[in-house]
């Protein structure tokens, strides 16, 4: 078995994927990803209806945990001197949750060529609701345990990811920081014993390492951070400039958001880490974060903004999505 492209940009939640990207993609002929997870169901279906050709839509699928107000408590008020810093306004309250069974009914409706996940497997019911309308459906493995349960439960690709990948961990049987295992190891452990086409994720930038990673059994790569500085991707300048100029570490940490990413380290990483340990579960640190985040992106100030980065990122290039998928296919030779 094998899986129809060999290269695909990455889907990256948060305005990072717009509709611009995800068709230069597809017009070079490899594969388009939305990261939709924070998008309403009403914005995925304006913004997939926008695509001529394929492209693959990712959701975020983790279990409801119950918020603890006491950390929420704990966490505003250490983040309250940053705000104010930023003249940027502390959430009274949490905003409410896009439902995560609207954002697959229009996955349903928009029809994409392929459903992927992260942070959880898709329900066996979601599998065959895809199936039957002709959506591959793909999940995020970052074990060789987590592989073999996407296998069992039938998805039809699984993305391997390395720890050398920016943004999100999609760890979902482990807990999180505990099993970080880097690509081509992860590659190594899966060849042989896992049938499902495996896609490689992880600190890739180049031809030369999508053809490494189809060496080592992949079918396919997944290029994120090599994609945030084309000209069609969303990322904030500030942002494009770090990746660009940077010569600092990427960390991976749950600092900014509860949850394991990886990005360039900066101020926001290093006074937010003693908060690890009182911070809330993913969707409400995140949001107590998020408009921080945005105002200091605003502000076009690197130090207080989540710099979702893999690895790599010095191997960065400028260049359109055009571009970029040419050199990668002559790198490839
Ligand atoms: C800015 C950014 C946002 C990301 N958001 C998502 C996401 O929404 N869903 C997802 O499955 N993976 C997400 N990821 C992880 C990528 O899918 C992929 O695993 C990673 O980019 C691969 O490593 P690389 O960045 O070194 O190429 C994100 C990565 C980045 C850099």
């Amino acid at each position: 078995m094998s899986f129809p492209y060999t290269i695909i940009q990455a889907p990256m939640a948060g305005g990072f994927t717009p509709p611009a990207l995800v068709q230069a993609v597809s017009d070079a002929g490899a594969l388009g990803s939305f990261g939709f997870a924070y998008t309403t169901p009403q914005e995925i279906v304006v913004q997939s209806k926008l695509i001529k050709g394929q492209f693959n839509i990712n959701l975020f699928i983790h279990k409801d945990v119950d918020v603890d107000k006491a950390k929420v408590a704990a966490t505003k008020a250490a983040l309250a001197p940053h705000y104010a810093k930023f003249n940027a306004t502390l959430p009274e309250e949490l905003p409410p949750k896009i439902s995560l069974s609207h954002q697959f009914e229009a996955v349903l409706e928009v029809k994409p060529t392929v459903f992927s996940s992260t942070f959880g497997a898709p329900s066996k019911e979601m599998i065959k609701a895809c199936q039957k309308r002709n959506i591959m459906v793909s999940g995020t493995a970052t074990t060789l345990d987590e592989a073999l349960y996407l296998q069992d439960i039938g998805v039809d690709s699984i993305v391997l990811q390395g720890l050398e990948a920016g943004g999100h961990r999609g760890t979902f049987l482990t807990p999180l920081g505990v099993h970080d295992i880097g690509l081509f190891a992860l590659l190594s452990l899966c060849h042989g014993k896992i049938k499902t086409p495996l896609i490689a994720a992880g600190g890739i930038m180049n031809g030369q390492g999508i053809k490494a990673a189809l060496t080592l059994g992949a079918s396919a790569a997944m290029l994120g951070t090599a994609f945030l500085t084309t000209y069609e991707a969303g990322t904030p300048a500030a942002h494009k400039e770090m990746l660009l100029t940077s010569q600092r570490e990427t960390i991976l940490t749950p600092a900014y958001t509860g949850r394991h990413a990886r990005g360039i380290r900066n101020k926001m990483g290093d006074e937010l880490q003693a908060l690890i340990n009182q911070a809330p579960c993913f969707d409400a640190m995140n949001a107590l974060t998020r408009p921080l985040r945005g105002e200091s992106a605003k502000q076009g100030n690197p130090e207080f903004m989540s710099l979702w980065a893999g690895q790599a990122y010095r191997a960065c290039r400028v260049m359109g999505v055009g571009e970029l998928i040419a050199t990668l296919k002559e790198e490839m030779k």
